[in-house]
């Protein structure tokens, strides 16, 4: 049946006013909620020393997110082989190495390779790197004309000339904003980047990406407590980790884990996961991110599976407009990551993320760093905009929308040098 055009419309609006409604932009909204405290344990055992928080309350923790948060990594699969296939020493203007670095994964007969863009500051032996994944291909980030194009899946879109699903020279550097290379690399860290879809494509389909090669025998979905996508792109930032272990020029042992939104999302998960990233910068992660869920203010638990039904594991949607019942919220997520240095931050006009549920789950978070001695968030209230708090566990909210620009990245830049040095 087809509607006159005006009922269409009408039913359209309303449809719009209708999940406006749902969507909680107000504080005197937010319902009242008790915050699981990181240091008792589910049974109710207060934790008061670093050893039961490691033995005792951090797994059951970690078990509970990966079961029913994010979902489980199968197994621990290595990397198969390595290839450098390009490197360059003299770019951006001499200043740099430029490496391009495919990483190739072999898992009953299926094949999976991505590609790792790394410039590292010539003047550094042994650089520390921030590691992150980009949106639109390694290409964007830079107007360098030699970065290789991915071949991988993207989503069709006009505005970074994405068509046939397939990445265009036409969109080289259309993100350069977001990646301040050369304040990185004057500042002497190394940067490296990997197109997010080359390890899981970003979509409601499970039959591609790193899961596949881990399926056993007819499985065409991982399993209810098995991997999603934020999963998956965790795993990829460790993967890469793997390399640069064997990597002469970088120090591993000062890789901090970066992502903005649903990549602030995976760098958190992989902190957690894997603790040899030295610290985590979580860049408008919000829901599933930093952000707390049980607030339901801006976008909830409910919205992002139906959105995204692949982020996380298939558990997860048992908590669809229920946050109340999960036993945990997302400053747990945050103190997995103690004590290394972590860093969340907010924008002011990306209310969809939740700032002060970013906030609060750093301040949350900030019980357990304390009990290794270092400095959390030590201000019960939000600070102003662009008064960043740079402590082990570091905040800012800046001017601005949901984005990454060169103001996060200054303030990124100078806690590393405080926490990595
Ligand atoms: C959507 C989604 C967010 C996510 C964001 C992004 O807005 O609802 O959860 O963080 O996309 O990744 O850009």
């Amino acid at each position: 049946m087809k509607l006159p055009v005006h009922l269409t419309l009408l039913l359209f609006l309303f449809s719009m006013s209708f999940s406006k409604a749902q969507t909680i932009y107000n504080e005197s909204e937010v319902p009242s909620f008790e915050v699981p405290d990181p240091l008792v344990t589910f049974k109710g055992k207060t934790i008061g020393t670093i050893g039961d928080w490691e033995n005792v309350r951090r797994p059951e923790l970690h078990t509970y997110f990966e079961t029913k948060v994010y979902g489980k990594i199968p197994k621990n699969l290595k990397i198969d082989s390595y290839k450098i296939l390009e490197q360059e020493d003299n770019a951006l203007n001499g200043k740099a190495n430029r490496r391009q670095v495919e990483l190739t994964f072999k898992h009953n007969d299926k094949v999976l390779s991505f590609t790792i863009l790394l410039y590292l500051p010539k003047k550094v032996e042994n650089t520390a790197v921030f590691l992150g994944y980009n949106f639109y291909g390694n290409h964007t980030i830079t107007e360098d004309e030699s970065v290789l194009i991915s071949t991988a899946w993207a989503d069709n879109n006009e505005g970074f000339d994405i068509v046939n699903n397939t990445l265009t020279a036409a969109s080289r550097g259309k993100r350069t904003h977001r990646w301040a290379i050369e304040k990185i690399i004057d500042a002497g860290y190394g940067l490296a980047t990997i197109y997010y879809g080359e390890v899981d494509p970003d979509k409601d389909d499970f039959s591609d990406g790193i899961q596949s090669l881990l399926y056993s025998k007819n499985q065409k979905h991982p399993k209810a407590d098995e991997w999603g996508s934020i999963s998956a792109w965790a795993w990829g930032l460790s993967k890469a980790m793997d390399y640069f272990e064997k990597d002469p020029e970088i120090d591993a042992a000062r890789v901090i884990a970066f992502g903005h939104s649903r990549l602030g999302k995976a760098a958190l998960w992989a902190g957690a996961n894997d603790k040899r990233f030295a610290g985590v910068i979580s860049n408008n992660s919000g829901c599933g991110g930093a952000a707390l869920s049980k607030r339901k203010f801006g976008e909830t638990i409910g919205v992002i599976n139906e959105r995204f039904p692949h982020w996380f594991c298939t558990n997860f949607k048992e908590f669809n407009n229920k946050e109340e019942t999960l036993a945990v919220d997302q400053h747990q997520l945050l103190a997995l990551i103690a004590p290394r240095p972590l860093y969340i931050a907010s924008a002011e006009e990306d209310r969809w993320a939740d700032p002060k549920g970013e906030f609060l789950s750093a301040l949350y978070a900030s019980s357990v760093y304390e009990l290794y001695g270092k400095k959390g968030i030590n201000i019960m209230d939000m600070p102003v905009v662009n008064s960043p708090i740079l402590n082990t566990v570091a905040y800012h909210i800046r001017t601005g929308k949901h984005d990454v620009t060169d103001y996060d990245w200054e303030q990124y830049i100078k806690w590393a040098d405080t926490f990595l040095r």
